[in-house]
């Protein structure tokens, strides 16, 4: 992992350029939406909750959307490219929900092999999984959509994902939410290819305990109380931000048949995690994808390699 330096002075002004934040009523999506008003962008904030009425003015426009209902995500991108005319040069997709029922918990649940308890199991509705419907799928639709817009904008335009360290250290309490986010992952690394092609970029954050309201302050104070960090959600945003509006000298890999980079290469911050933990900002994928041959193992890696060049059609 590499440390990061991130400030303030690390974001550009945003004049002029529009950002769109699900999640954005509380904790880091609020914590985002105020990083981006304080650089001046415009914002739209997309929640099912309201936020706090003194973050709305006319630079911040708060639109109700489930994620997780295709028609109200529809909804709001329709009220931002034509009511409010706008572009969406910025999409953030940090709106999330943590595990309510224990799935493990489910899962070793003692069951009778009796055909009657198979029958009580078949009339019963299907479980479901309302971090998959908000965290995964409210997300893949999100990132459609807003790509979708950017494709049409010359000037592109980043997406950015909040996932979380439970993508790379999974806690056993929560299975489905680390599921989730580590999906967000590896939905960033097949993506980051592609996008920038069609000057798009799409990364991601990682965050570790941050404040907010979906983890108890209780578990928060345990943690502060034991000197271990917790992050606010201004921290996480900053992250966000930066990473929807950094540059990078190089790419993370190379994928299939992508000319390696020159010394004079500058694109979009694209395809990478931060990780954020306390006020610390670390970047995960770079080093990941140095050390593939070591995890992967080198034979496994070059034949990966080949069989991407092979199989690369990607449009240009
Ligand atoms: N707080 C942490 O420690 C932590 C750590 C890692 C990752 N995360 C991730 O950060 C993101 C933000 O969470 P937070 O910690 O700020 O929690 P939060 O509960 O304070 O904020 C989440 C926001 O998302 C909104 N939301 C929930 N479901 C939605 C839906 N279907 N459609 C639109 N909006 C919806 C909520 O109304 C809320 O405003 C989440 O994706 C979460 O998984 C949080």
């Amino acid at each position: 992992m590499s440390s990061l330096i991130i400030t303030e002075d690390s974001i550009p002004d945003l004049a002029g350029k529009t950002a769109v934040v699900t999640g954005g009523s509380s904790g880091i999506g609020l914590g985002t939406v105020q990083v981006l008003l304080d650089h001046n962008a415009r914002v739209f904030i997309l929640d099912v909750s309201l936020p706090p009425s003194d973050i709305l003015s006319k630079k911040a426009t708060y639109i109700q959307t489930d994620i997780a209902s295709w028609p109200s995500l529809v909804q709001a991108f329709t009220t931002i490219t034509t009511v409010h005319k706008c572009a969406i040069d910025i999409a953030i997709g940090n709106a999330g929900v943590f595990e309510t029922e224990s799935y493990a918990t489910q899962c070793l649940a003692p069951l009778s092999i009796e055909p009657s308890a198979w029958s009580t199991l078949e009339h019963m509705d299907a479980p479901t999984y309302g971090c998959v419907e908000v965290n995964l799928k409210g997300t893949l639709n999100f990132v459609m959509l807003a790509a979708r817009v950017m494709r049409g904008q010359e000037s592109g335009g980043s997406i950015v994902l909040t996932s979380s360290t439970t993508a790379y250290l999974p806690e056993q309490t929560v299975p489905v939410y680390s599921a989730t986010k580590a999906a967000l992952v590896n939905l960033v690394r097949a993506l980051r290819p592609t996008f920038p092609l069609h000057n798009i970029s799409i990364s991601g954050v990682a965050p570790s305990a941050t404040l907010s309201a979906m983890v108890p302050q209780e578990i928060t104070s345990a943690l502060s109380s034991s000197g271990l960090p917790v992050s606010t959600g201004r921290h996480v945003g900053l992250a966000l931000v930066y990473s929807a509006t950094a540059m990078q000298r190089q790419r993370v890999e190379n994928y299939g048949k992508d000319e390696p980079v020159t010394e004079q290469y500058e694109g979009r911050w694209n395809g990478r995690i931060i990780h954020t933990i306390g006020d610390t900002f670390w970047e995960v994928e770079e080093k990941l994808a140095e050390t593939k041959g070591q995890w992967w193992g080198e034979a496994n890696l070059a034949f990966a390699k080949k069989q991407q060049i092979v199989t690369d059609a990607r449009i240009g």
